[in-house]
């Protein structure tokens, strides 16, 4: 007769297992305090004892059954602390007479194999992993938890917001404040590409718009170069309305054009300009004198 595993060891294993599963849905500990679990907790505790007793009238019966020799072993057994009872099956090897019973017929080969039983940690890792695994699926594709679209797009929503507030409070860069910062070319080329090269053309090497990169500007309202695309950029052209006020409008942000205007100062400063000789447009304006303050 097999001896069963004790309340005390199935409460906190049906307790562990409870809270990895409140865990997993509600993702923060403040489960443990509620009436929810605190309750659930309670019925299973109250379950497992039931089942201890249903299983201990079954083991009354069963043990009525046994021949006085058998009564014998299993009360000696009994009295083996579980732990050690669990140790000693561990490592208890088979009898002759038990490897025969699971012995399986090799004749051909003459190789010796036994049917062994499964070690209970496996079965009981096998079982909890089947378990865990329908759970898993089931509220994967019927709730939200851990769905990785629903959380990038709630995580999503989140940044948004707080870049959102964040800019909201965040003091803007001015044409008065606003600096020329080597870090800021990257971002500002990603600006220009996507609000500026449709007429700037592709580097800006000019198109619609007029050429960036050479030293002819029509505007000059600004005494140096990075301050005269701020200001072009956030006023826009006052001859011609193609060359809308971005930052008036409402379209980019003061950061922007900062970064922006870090970009054309990069293309029109620090590399050589795109002459007509390498599909630039032509100059247009008169040429500029600028400040060397950035
Ligand atoms: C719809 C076309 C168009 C777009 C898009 C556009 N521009 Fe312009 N831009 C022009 C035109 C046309 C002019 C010339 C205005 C004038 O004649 O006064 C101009 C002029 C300028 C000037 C002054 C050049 C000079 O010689 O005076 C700068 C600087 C400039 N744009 C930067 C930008 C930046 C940066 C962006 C993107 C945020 C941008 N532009 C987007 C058409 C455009």
């Amino acid at each position: 007769m097999k001896r069963r595993t004790p309340a005390y060891i199935n409460i906190p294993i049906v307790l562990g297992l409870l809270i990895i599963v409140f865990y997993m849905f509600t993702q923060t500990s403040d489960f443990l305090s509620t009436k929810f679990f605190l309750g659930t907790a309670l019925i299973s505790i109250v379950v497992v004892f039931i089942q201890g007793a249903i299983g201990d009238l079954i083991e009354n019966e069963k043990f009525k059954k046994l021949t006085d020799t058998e009564k014998a072993t299993y009360l000696a057994e009994k009295k083996v602390p579980y732990f050690q009872y669990l140790w000693n099956g561990a490592f208890k090897s088979q009898s002759e007479k038990e490897e025969k019973d699971i012995l399986i017929d090799h004749g051909f080969d003459g190789i010796m194999e036994l049917d062994n039983q499964l070690p209970k940690w496996w079965l009981g890792l096998f079982y909890f992993g089947v378990a865990y695994c329908i759970l898993y699926v089931s509220s994967y594709f019927l709730t939200d938890f851990a769905h990785p679209y629903k959380e990038y797009e709630q995580e999503y929503r989140e940044q948004t917001a707080a870049i959102n507030e964040y800019m909201a409070t965040v003091t803007q860069p001015t044409i008065e404040t606003a600096v020329f910062s080597e870090d800021n070319v990257e971002a500002g080329k990603a600006v220009f590409e996507t609000n500026c090269v449709s007429c700037h053309g592709e580097g800006g090497k000019g198109g619609i718009g007029p050429n960036l990169t050479d030293n002819f500007w029509i505007n000059q309202p600004e005494k140096t170069l990075f301050k005269n695309v701020f200001y072009m950029v956030e006023n826009g052209s006052t001859n011609n309305p193609t060359m809308q006020a971005w930052g008036k409008n409402g379209v980019v942000s003061g950061f922007e054009i900062q970064q922006v205007s870090a970009y054309v100062y990069h293309i029109n400063q620090e590399q050589a300009p795109i002459t007509p000789a390498q599909g630039g447009a032509a100059p247009q304006g008169t040429e500029a004198n600028w400040e060397k303050a950035k």
